[in-house]
C-alpha cells in the first residue's frame, strides 16, 4: 500500500483545519484525536499554520499534514515544520515533482479527467476531489472514477456530517475531508470531541 493510502485509510474523515490563534492548535488536535480522528490537515492559509503543525505534532497519535500547499516553496516550508503529508487544492507538475522528490505522501486536488490523467502520468493514483459538491457532487465523482479504476479519492469541499456517509459508501472513496469537524476559532473541546467521535464512527466502505 502506498504511504498516502495508509494515511487515507486511518480515519473516515480528515479535518480541514484553519488556525488563526496558535493557542487553539493543541487543544483542537487533542480533542480530534480523542474523538478518533487522528489525521489532521492544517491549511497554510494563516501565518500561524506552520507553528500550528509543529505544535500539533506533539499530540500523541496525531498524524499532521499541511493543506493548501500550492507550490514547491510552500511544500519546503511545510516539510521543514514536520508535515507528514501534503494536500493541495490542485495539481501542477512543479508541485507534484517536488513532492515526489521529497518522497512525502501527497494528495493533490483533481476536478476533471485531464487532471487525473496528468496525475497518472506523474505516477499518482490518490487524489482529493475538490471542490467536491461544487464540482458536481457524488454523481460527478462516480462518472469521473469509472474510467480510472486504479484511482482512489478523498472528496473535500461542501462535505457535511449529513452527506459524508453517501460519499464513504462509494468504494473508491477512502475518506472525506471537511472543516465541519473543526470549526475555526476557540475550540469548544467537548463539542469538537463529540463531533469527531460521530465522524469517526461513520467508517468507510473502502477502508476494510
Ligand atoms: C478544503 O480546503 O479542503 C476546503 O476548504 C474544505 O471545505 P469545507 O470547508 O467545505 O469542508
Amino acid at each position: 500500500m502506498k504511504p498516502i493510502e495508509s494515511i487515507l485509510r486511518s480515519a473516515p474523515v480528515i479535518p480541514v483545519i484553519v488556525i488563526d490563534d496558535l493557542a487553539h492548535a493543541v487543544p483542537l488536535a487533542q480533542a480530534l484525536v480523542a474523538g478518533g480522528l487522528n489525521v489532521l490537515e492544517v491549511t497554510l492559509r494563516t501565518p500561524q499554520a506552520l507553528d500550528a503543525i509543529r505544535a500539533m505534532k506533539q499530540v500523541e497519535g496525531a498524524i499532521v499534514g499541511a493543506g493548501t500547499v500550492t507550490n514547491p516553496s510552500e511544500l519546503d516550508a511545510a516539510l521543514e515544520a514536520g508535515s507528514e503529508f501534503i494536500v493541495s487544492p490542485g495539481l501542477t507538475t512543479r508541485l507534484a515533482n517536488a513532492a515526489i522528490e521529497h518522497d512525502v505522501p501527497f494528495l493533490p486536488g483533481i476536478a476533471n479527467a485531464g487532471d487525473i490523467m496528468m496525475g497518472l502520468d506523474l505516477g499518482l493514483t490518490h487524489f482529493k476531489f475538490f471542490p467536491a459538491m461544487a464540482a458536481g457532487g457524488l454523481p460527478a465523482l462516480k462518472a469521473l472514477a469509472a474510467p480510472f479504476g486504479q484511482c482512489l479519492f478523498c472528496p473535500t469541499g461542501g462535505i457535511s456530517l449529513a452527506n459524508a456517509p453517501q460519499w464513504l459508501a462509494f468504494e473508491p472513496v477512502l475518506c472525506v475531508g471537511g472543516s465541519w469537524v473543526a470549526p475555526q476559532g476557540n475550540p469548544d473541546v467537548p463539542k469538537v470531541e463529540a463531533v469527531a467521535r460521530q465522524a469517526a464512527a461513520m467508517g468507510s466502505a473502502g477502508a476494510g
